[in-house]
């Protein structure tokens, strides 16, 4: 599958933004919406994890399918096939204790319930109104015997949680709209509640050019800043080429527990 990713566009340069518009003149009314109503909620929320509650309360409300990055339901089932059988290539047992951070309304969440042993799934999220999303999912998908953890969370210290306990963290969609400071607390933390053998995988917007976000929504990072960041809290972080032949708009590292440096290398651009 061709790949969708842009590796050099500067989203946040006013240049890009011009061409843009002049690309896609039927788009910019709601990203003028979207511009305004962001920053009213920046200057009401001043940290970054309960400004961003506040846009997923938002969507939410609309629509939570398209909270979460779907806005259609055969989109939104696809993509959570694409994450469920991607681990499930790379062994994820029924067995399994899995932690799925930023789960939302339970996209890929619902299968990894379906497919573990009850109670082995673990998601948390810091929006409680998708949590009530992911609720109705699990209701719909008649999983409730496989009794799920669904909880809120305020931060990444996952101070809450066991040491030495998962054998897959997971984290779909959620660096890419996470400041480095919100990505470094999980690094700081996550290689606590690996199990021995387990692995920590997140996807993030990938860019080789310069570092952005748009709107504080979506931030953009090269490879490089996050494996080494990662290995400054003792995780080695490597990229997961396998993943980049999906056609995902994201690009995925996978970290373990473990004091080596090993940095993983991004393919070269698309031609
Ligand atoms: C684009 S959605 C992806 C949801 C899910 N991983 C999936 O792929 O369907 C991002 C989710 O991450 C949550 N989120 C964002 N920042 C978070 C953080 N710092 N900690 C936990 N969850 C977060 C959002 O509330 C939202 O539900």
């Amino acid at each position: 599958m061709a790949s969708r990713k842009n590796l050099v566009a500067d989203r946040a340069a006013l240049a890009h933004k011009a061409r843009y518009a002049l690309a896609h003149p039927q788009r910019v009314p709601g990203h003028l919406r979207r511009a305004g109503r962001d920053r009213w909620l920046a200057f009401k929320h001043r940290d970054h994890v309960s400004y961003y509650r506040a846009v997923m309360a938002s969507d939410t409300r609309r629509d939570p399918d398209a909270a979460v990055g779907s806005p259609t339901r055969e989109g939104w089932l696809k993509l959570g096939e694409l994450q469920f059988s991607y681990l499930r290539q790379h062994g994820l047992a029924p067995s399994a204790r899995m932690l799925d951070i930023g789960c939302g309304n339970l996209r890929a969440g619902w299968r990894f319930i379906e497919h573990l042993e009850a109670g082995h799934y673990y998601g948390i999220d810091i929006s409680p109104d998708v949590l009530i999303a992911a609720k109705r999912t699990l209701t719909e998908r008649n999983l409730q015997a496989k009794l799920p953890h669904l909880t809120l969370t305020q931060d990444l210290t996952l101070d809450f949680l066991p040491d030495a306990h998962f054998d897959v963290v997971h984290a779909h969609s959620v660096f890419s709209h996470s400041p480095l400071d919100v990505i470094e607390e999980c690094f700081a933390h996550v290689g606590r509640v690996l199990a021995p053998g387990g692995f920590f995988d997140f996807t993030f917007d990938r860019t080789v050019g310069t570092e952005h976000h748009v709107l504080r929504e979506d931030f953009y990072y090269r490879t490089e800043t996050l494996t080494g960041l990662a290995a400054r809290h003792g995780l080695r972080a490597r990229f997961m080429d396998d993943w980049e032949l999906l056609g995902h708009g994201q690009s995925k590292i996978r970290a373990t527990a473990g004091t080596t440096r090993t940095t993983g290398t991004a393919p070269p651009l698309p031609a």
